[in-house]
């Protein structure tokens, strides 16, 4: 049969590669972002109680009252605003289903989507799928700083939507208010709406705030806000995300992810919404806990040869082997897998033109143990070079 593919240049993600790399090898795999270490036990309690209530059937389509009523209270507790949790919140699947369901709710043929390179590997699939196109702005290690002259200069009459994401991954780095302020002076006269990726929204360094689009009173009016409960309670794999946008942008998201997922699992939801109201305030250490990784493996690794770049946020960190090599990154990180055994993500994967560059990305939600035999490896590797 003749199947012509939707996406027959989308091969298969740099972290699966790395991480399949990795059990070939035998290599510590500090590449991929997930933690390696247990959630909290009373989160896992909470789980195995309602399944044993009997909170196993569907959960409403737009996501468990509950769940969504305390995550309005963390909204307003962290942005300074009450959200209606029925007519502004939406529960789906990771925030990779939300910014899925947004994309889709907004683009289609014809029209154009802004992102910033290096850029999160889902958006741009999720553009070409809903038959619009995606227009790429590099921007330039080591600051990755926005140029808002040159993505005032790509908009057309097409564009319908830009996709921002502060704490930044893989860059590490934060948007500033005046970037906000910046794009939506740009923006201010033209039909686009705004996604804006808040998934590290906990885990800013050295005392900065997390600029969020919810804060921003004329961003907020035309932004769908995109948030993980995987990042902030350590749980990848519960794949529970959410997304908070105006009424009328949620009403559109809302007929993409009923017929998407429909809804999230119902124990999952329950489970984190019992959680979090014995425990409001789950997130309040992550800044704290992540700078202490950041600072303990970039310490490690300086003056090794492989440069730790200063981390702003998340929980990743950009490692510089220019000192080292001048290979492409690509060879440079299965170069770490096969002599160093130890698996990091490159960072050109994340661009349509990768700049030039030196830079892997290594991810900090590990265990101490884990960072410390990792730098360890990664040392030694730098002193037989
Ligand atoms: C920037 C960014 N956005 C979205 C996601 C996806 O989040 P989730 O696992 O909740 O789908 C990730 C996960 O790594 C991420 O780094």
């Amino acid at each position: 049969m003749q199947f012509a593919s939707k996406l027959p240049d989308v091969g298969t993600t740099i972290f699966t590669i790395m991480s399949r790399r990795a059990v070939e090898e035998g290599a510590l795999n500090i590449g991929q972002g997930f933690p390696d270490y247990p959630i909290d036990p009373a989160l896992s309690d909470s789980l195995l109680e309602v399944i044993a209530e009997g909170r196993n059937q569907y959960a409403p389509m737009e996501g468990a009252v509950e769940l969504r009523e305390q995550i309005c209270s963390k909204l307003q507790t962290c942005y300074g605003r009450r959200f209606d949790p029925m007519s502004e919140v939406t529960v789906t699947c990771g925030a990779t289903e939300s910014l899925y369901d947004a994309i889709q709710a907004v683009v289609g043929p014809g029209d154009e989507a802004v992102i910033f390179d290096p850029a999160y590997d889902v958006y741009e699939p999720a553009i070409r799928l809903a038959g619009a196109r995606c227009v790429r702005i590099p921007l330039e290690p080591p600051a990755f700083r926005f140029d808002w002259d040159r993505f005032e200069a790509v908009l057309s009459a097409r564009t319908r939507l830009v996709i921002i994401n502060s704490p930044q991954n893989p860059s590490c780095s934060v948007i500033s208010a005046e970037d906000l302020d910046a794009l939506a002076a740009r923006i201010r006269d033209r039909p686009i709406s705004v996604l804006s990726d808040e998934v590290y929204e906990h885990v800013l360094f050295d005392g900065a705030r997390h600029q969020s689009v919810l804060s921003h009173e004329e961003l907020r009016a035309r932004s769908y806000a995109v948030f993980s409960f995987g990042k902030t309670l350590h749980a990848t794999g519960w794949r529970v995300g959410y997304c908070v946008a105006p009424a009328d942008m949620t009403r559109e998201l809302r007929r993409v992810h009923q017929f998407n997922t429909f809804s999230i699992a119902s124990p999952l939801q329950f489970g984190i919404a019992r959680y979090l109201t014995k425990h409001p305030d789950a997130w309040h250490g992550l800044a704290g806990f992540f700078q202490a990784k950041r600072d303990l493996l970039a310490g490690l690794l300086r003056g090794s040869g492989l440069e730790p770049v200063t981390a702003r946020g998340t929980y990743f960190l950009l490692v510089d082997y220019g000192a080292l090599s001048h290979e492409s990154d690509m060879d440079f990180a299965d170069r770490l897998i096969r002599e160093a055994k130890v698996a990091t993500i490159p960072l050109s994967p994340f661009y349509a033109e990768p700049p030039r560059m030196t830079l892997v990305r290594l991810c900090t939600a590990k265990h101490d143990a884990t960072l410390r035999t990792a730098a360890q490896r990664l040392r030694e590797f730098a002193r037989r070079r």
